[in-house]
């Protein structure tokens, strides 16, 4: 079992849009998929909710304190044959939220968005990690998604030049489309809609997927 936290500081940045996206794909690919929600907001499970029965099965576990009522920590395990656990996250963690909730991940998955303040608010969050979060010794992975991409523009150059003095891989790219906000309207992957203009899009799917695969047997190697 692998566990991937969708996680960064700073809000908007697309952390449930992956979260989804991500579940649902490893979820037609036959992998076993459970989707974790730590958000107060409830996105993840929000969407889960409005999944049909002939798409993926994914198993949905709403991790935030409802009513104020403590969980169970039984009730936060996923099934035993679970491949992967991709954990959704609110935004604004610092310090001990911070580390509570990356620990026990496999690998911490960051999507960014081309702007100076989100840059800005991902450089902080990626040294709190290394520094608080001690994630180098922990051996857990961190990678990067850049998320709402418009190639070629200023914006977009900033965060690449950003990107390229980080040693962290980036896995995808991640294309601004309404197709994302269709799709988490139903409680779909973009891979789902069956629209012909995702299919571009859908690339970027297989691509973070085929990495998070290897990666897992490079882990199971160890
Ligand atoms: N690649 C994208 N293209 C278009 N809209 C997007 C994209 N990614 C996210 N969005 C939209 O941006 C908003 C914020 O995304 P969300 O995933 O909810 O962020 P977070 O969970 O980090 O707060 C949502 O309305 C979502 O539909
Ligand atoms: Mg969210």
């Amino acid at each position: 079992m692998k566990r991937i936290t969708v996680i960064n500081m700073k809000g908007g940045c697309g952390k449930t849009t992956i979260a989804t996206n991500l579940a649902s794909m490893l979820a037609a690919l036959g992998r076993n998929t459970t989707l974790m929600d730590y958000d107060p907001q409830g996105s993840s499970i929000y969407w889960l909710k409005h999944r049909t029965q002939d798409v993926g099965e994914i198993n949905g576990i709403a991790a935030y304190p409802a009513n104020q009522a403590v969980i169970r920590s039984w009730r936060l395990q996923p099934p035993q044959n679970t491949d992967y656990v991709i954990v959704d996250t609110p935004a604004g963690l610092k310090g001990l939220d911070m580390i509570d909730q990356i620990s026990g991940s496999d690998i911490i998955l960051i999507p960014v968005l081309p702007s100076s303040i989100d840059t800005h608010a991902t450089a902080d969050f990626i040294r709190d990690l290394y520094l608080i979060a001690k994630v180098k010794t922990k051996n857990i992975r961190l990678c990067i998604v850049c998320n709402r991409v418009k190639p070629n523009t200023l914006s977009f150059h900033a965060l690449e030049r950003f990107l390229d003095v980080l040693d962290i891989p980036v896995i995808a790219k991640l294309r601004e489309t309404q197709n994302y906000i269709k799709a988490s309207e139903c409680g779909l992957g973009i891979h789902e809609l069956g629209s012909k203009s995702s299919e571009k899009d859908i690339e970027d799917w297989h691509q973070i997927v085929n990495w998070l695969d290897t990666e897992r047997q490079s882990q199971c190697n160890l």
